[in-house]
């Protein structure tokens, strides 16, 4: 009998298929994947893979956001239920009337958004390039940011500059206390201590740095230091301990965790590619509209 790891093998040379995997997903899942990476390089991985089939590991808007950078290949997302649920928080008619009510303002769409928002919105971002992208928007502009108020206002204060925020947040990191990280900082105080900004503005405040999943990746990669205590979704600290045996990590408590990425695992990567499924669909026009802001952040 096969292990699953070997039928994985084996079906994406059949199937001539590539597994993009985002930080979060078990550690199993992303062992078995060409490429680990944070949204924004899943995004331009994505657009280069040139891949006729592309099994996408994460959650539904990353599926998403292949399928529109990368519209002549297949993407199969294994676990159609995995959702981003701050992404489900900005319905695109709401979105819409935000437009209409507001002709002339510029909508910052974080990436964790439904390509149907991608469609109405300016620009895109994601957590790497927020802040390159605020800092582009003309001065005497109007912006509202959308879905999340935490990357958002985090990104209102590096920047300096304000912002309409929207009232969503990603339940994950939102449920971090400022409590808990001083906390754990007074436990570990030679450690340095990294958290996502989709965390509230005070836990950021008690961090020394608000990083992307690729950012902290690179950041703890290239330090000098040894200890890390780690504010975001557990499923980074597989790769960040494979890629460092030397430094230890410690994480948050309660420990941060996506249910959706974990909706992952290699038994949906191998019905996956088995049965072709399930296929991510969308309307040509609805990607055409989508595609502009998604570029206008690539080419940032
Ligand atoms: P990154 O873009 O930093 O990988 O974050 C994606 C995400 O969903 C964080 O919750
Ligand atoms: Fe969405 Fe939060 Fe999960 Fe990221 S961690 S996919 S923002 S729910």
């Amino acid at each position: 009998m096969k292990s699953l790891e070997e039928q994985i093998v084996e079906l994406k040379k059949k199937r001539n298929a590539v597994i993009l995997a985002h930080n979060y997903v078990r550690s199993d899942v992303q062992d078995v994947a060409d490429f680990v990476g944070d949204s924004l390089e899943l995004s331009i991985k994505a657009k280069n893979a040139g891949a006729p089939v592309i099994v996408f590991c994460g959650v539904s808007f990353m599926a998403e956001t292949a399928k529109i950078l990368s519209p002549a290949s297949t993407v199969l997302h294994p676990v159609p239920s995995a959702g981003c649920p701050m992404a489900d928080m900005a319905p695109d008619e709401a979105v819409r009337q935000y437009r209409r009510e507001h002709p002339d303002a510029v909508i910052i769409a974080y990436v964790n958004s439904t390509a149907a928002v991608k469609a109405e919105v300016d620009i895109c971002c994601t957590s790497a390039n927020a802040e390159k992208v605020v800092r582009s928007i003309p001065a005497d502009k109007h912006i509202l940011f959308v879905p999340d108020q935490n990357l958002g206002a985090n990104v209102s204060r590096m920047t300096g500059r304000k912002m309409e925020l929207w009232p969503g947040f990603c339940p994950t990191h939102n449920r971090i206390m400022p409590e808990d990280a001083k906390k754990i900082r007074e436990a570990h105080p030679n450690a340095i201590m990294l958290v996502h900004p989709e965390c509230t503005p005070s836990v950021v405040d008690v961090a020394d740095h608000a990083l992307s999943t690729g950012g902290m990746l690179k950041f703890v990669r290239e330090s000098d230091a040894k200890q890390f205590i780690i504010g975001t979704e557990c499923g980074i600290l597989h790769r960040m301990r494979k890629d460092n045996p030397d430094k230890e990590f410690i994480s948050l408590q309660p420990i941060p965790l996506c249910p959706n990425m974990k909706k992952l695992s290699l038994e949906s990567i191998v019905d996956s590619l088995e049965n072709m499924q399930y296929e991510i669909q969308l309307d040509a026009a609805l990607m055409d509209r989508a595609r502009g802001p998604i570029e206008r952040m690539l080419a940032i």
